[in-house]
C-alpha cells in the first residue's frame, strides 16, 4: 500500500522542509508553510516532489550570441476588444500564458467566454471548465449570444487528459477555468494542493510554449486578495492580470499585474450590463455620470491609471464623532493616505479631523492608486468639515507632502486635456507644473498652488 509522507512547504519561496516554521528559514515570510502530503508510491516515477513532472526539452540547446538572434516583433493576435488589446500590451502573443485573477463573481469566466467569442472567428477555441457544468456555460453563452462553431467546450479537471485532448483537437487558445480546480493524475501529492497546482500549470506552459498556443488559466483569490497556490504560479506564466471592481456596481477594471509583452499597470474598463460586459470607452464620462450637484465634500480629481488619464469624483463626509476614537473609513482609496492627509490638514490647517468621523469615497467603483488625488482629497475633507461646496467645473491635481507642499505630478499636459474634454473650466494644479504649459482653451482658468495653506483662500474664493 501507497505510504503517506509530510512535508512542509513555503508558499512564496517553495522551500521544503519537514517541520513546520512560523518563519520561512529561505525567505523570512511569515505563515506561508502549508501541509503537503505525498503517496510514497513505489510505482509511480521516482521523482521528488519539488522537480516537476514535465522538463522541458531544452538538452540540445546551444548558446548563441545574443546579437543574432532576430528581435522581431512577436507574432500577436488582436482580440477584437480595445480594452482587451489595451491591457496585454496589443493583444495575444502566440505561445504565451495568461493568468486571471479576481474575487468569485466578478466576471472571470464571462470575460474569457467573451474573449472566445472575439477571437473564435479565425482560431480554434478550448474552453475547459472545471467549476461549472456544460449546460450553466451553454446557458450563459447564449445569454452573452456566443455562438461560434469554433468554439469547443471541455468539462474536465484533469490536466494530463486536457492536454491529450488539446493535442487532438488543436486549438489556438485555450481556457482553464480554473487552474485550482484541476489536478495531475501522475502526481504524487493530494489533489487541491499547492504541488499539484504547480505541476498543472507547468504541464499547461510546457504545451503552450512547445505548440504556439495562448493558454489563459483563472485563478482564485485568497481571504486577503492575494492570488491563491503558490507564488511561483506569478513568476511561471508571462501575464497577470487582475479583474476587479465593486460587485453592487456595473463599474469594472481589468489591470496589469505583470506583462512580459508589454507595460504593467495598463488599466481596461468594462461595464456588467444583462448581456455580459461590455467595453467603456470613455471612462471618465461613466465615473462622472453620477455626480451629486452643489453639495459640500466633493471634488474632482484626474489621476493617470495605466496609460491614461482619468477622472474621478471624490467624496468626503466629515461629522462630529460620538466614539472615544473617530472613525475613518475609505473605499476606492488607500486607507494610509486618507490618514496622512487627515494628519497633514490636522497639523499645517489646525482643523479638528480627530474631533470627527471621517467617511471617504470614490464615485463610481473605481479604485485610485495614485498620489495625485492627495490635494482633490484634502478639498473635499475641507468642503465637508466647512460645509462649503466646491463648483462643479472644479478639477483639483497635485500630490501633499509631510509638510503641506503641494508636489508635482507627471503627464499634466494628458491629464489637461482630459478634463478639458469633459467640460471642467478651473484646474487647480501643482506651481511647479504650471510653468511652460501650452494650448490651454481661453475658457480654462488655471489655479497654480505651492503648499496646503492655499487652499483655505482659494475654496472661499472659488465658491
Ligand atoms: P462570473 O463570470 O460567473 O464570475 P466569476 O467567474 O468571476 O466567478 O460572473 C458572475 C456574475 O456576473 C454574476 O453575479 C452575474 C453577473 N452577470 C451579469 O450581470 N450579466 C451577464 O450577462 C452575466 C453572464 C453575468
Ligand atoms: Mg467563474
Amino acid at each position: 500500500m501507497a505510504k503517506e509522507k509530510n512535508v512542509y512547504v513555503c508558499e512564496k519561496c517553495d522551500y521544503q522542509s519537514s517541520k513546520w516554521y512560523g518563519k520561512c528559514p529561505n525567505c523570512n515570510s511569515f505563515n506561508s508553510f502549508i501541509l503537503e502530503t505525498y503517496t510514497d508510491d513505489k510505482s509511480s516515477s521516482n521523482q521528488s516532489p519539488k522537480k516537476s513532472l514535465l522538463t522541458r526539452d531544452t538538452l540540445d540547446n546551444e548558446p548563441v550570441k545574443l546579437k543574432d538572434i532576430s528581435s522581431e516583433d512577436v507574432p500577436r493576435i488582436k482580440t477584437n476588444c480595445a480594452e482587451l488589446d489595451r491591457v496585454l500590451g496589443g493583444g495575444l502573443v502566440l505561445g504565451s500564458v495568461i493568468l486571471l485573477s479576481g474575487e468569485p463573481g466578478i466576471g472571470k469566466s464571462t470575460l474569457l467566454l467573451q474573449l472566445c467569442e472575439y477571437n473564435s472567428k479565425d482560431n480554434k477555441v478550448l474552453y475547459v471548465s472545471g467549476e461549472e457544468s456544460a449546460s450553466q456555460i451553454s446557458m450563459r453563452a447564449k445569454r452573452l449570444g456566443v455562438n461560434n462553431g469554433n468554439i469547443y467546450l471541455l468539462t474536465d479537471t484533469n490536466a494530463v487528459s486536457i492536454i491529450e485532448k488539446s493535442k487532438k483537437l488543436e486549438p489556438k487558445i485555450i481556457v482553464i477555468d480554473s487552474i485550482q480546480t484541476m489536478y495531475h493524475s501522475e502526481s504524487q501529492t493530494i489533489p487541491g494542493s499547492i504541488t499539484q497546482i504547480r505541476e498543472c500549470a507547468s504541464l499547461f506552459i510546457n504545451y503552450a510554449k512547445t505548440n504556439d498556443v495562448i493558454v489563459i488559466m483563472v485563478g482564485h483569490v485568497t481571504k486577503d486578495g492575494n492570488i491563491a497556490g503558490p507564488k511561483v504560479l506569478e513568476h511561471m506564466v508571462d501575464t497577470v492580470l487582475y479583474f476587479e471592481g465593486d460587485q453592487k456596481q456595473n463599474c469594472r477594471l481589468l489591470r496589469t499585474m505583470k506583462n512580459r509583452y508589454g507595460s504593467t499597470n495598463e488599466l481596461g474598463v468594462f461595464q456588467m450590463t444583462g448581456t455580459g460586459l461590455e467595453e467603456v470607452e470613455n471612462p471618465s464620462e461613466l465615473l462622472l455620470s453620477d455626480r451629486p450637484k452643489n453639495v459640500s465634500g466633493n471634488c474632482g480629481v484626474c489621476v493617470i491609471e495605466g496609460s491614461r488619464p482619468l477622472v474621478a469624483e471624490i467624496q468626503a463626509l466629515i461629522t462630529p464623532t460620538v466614539y472615544a476614537n473617530p472613525k475613518r473609513t475609505s473605499s476606492g482609496i488607500d486607507y494610509n493616505r486618507v490618514s496622512l492627509v487627515l494628519a497633514v490638514l490636522e497639523k499645517r490647517l489646525g482643523l479638528k479631523f480627530s474631533l470627527n468621523d471621517a467617511y471617504i469615497n470614490v464615485i463610481g467603483g473605481i479604485r485610485i492608486e495614485e498620489s495625485s488625488s492627495d490635494v482633490g482629497m484634502a478639498l473635499a475633507m475641507i468642503s465637508s468639515i466647512r460645509d462649503i461646496p466646491i463648483k462643479d467645473d472644479i478639477v483639483c491635481i497635485g500630490e501633499l507632502g509631510l509638510s503641506g507642499e503641494v508636489r508635482a505630478v507627471q503627464r499634466i499636459e494628458d491629464r489637461i486635456k482630459e478634463v478639458v474634454k469633459l467640460g471642467f473650466k478651473t484646474i487647480i494644479l501643482p506651481k511647479r507644473n504650471a510653468k511652460n504649459l501650452r494650448n490651454i482653451p481661453k475658457e480654462c482658468t488655471i489655479v497654480p498652488i505651492s503648499n496646503v495653506y492655499e487652499i483655505i483662500s482659494i475654496l472661499s474664493k472659488l465658491q
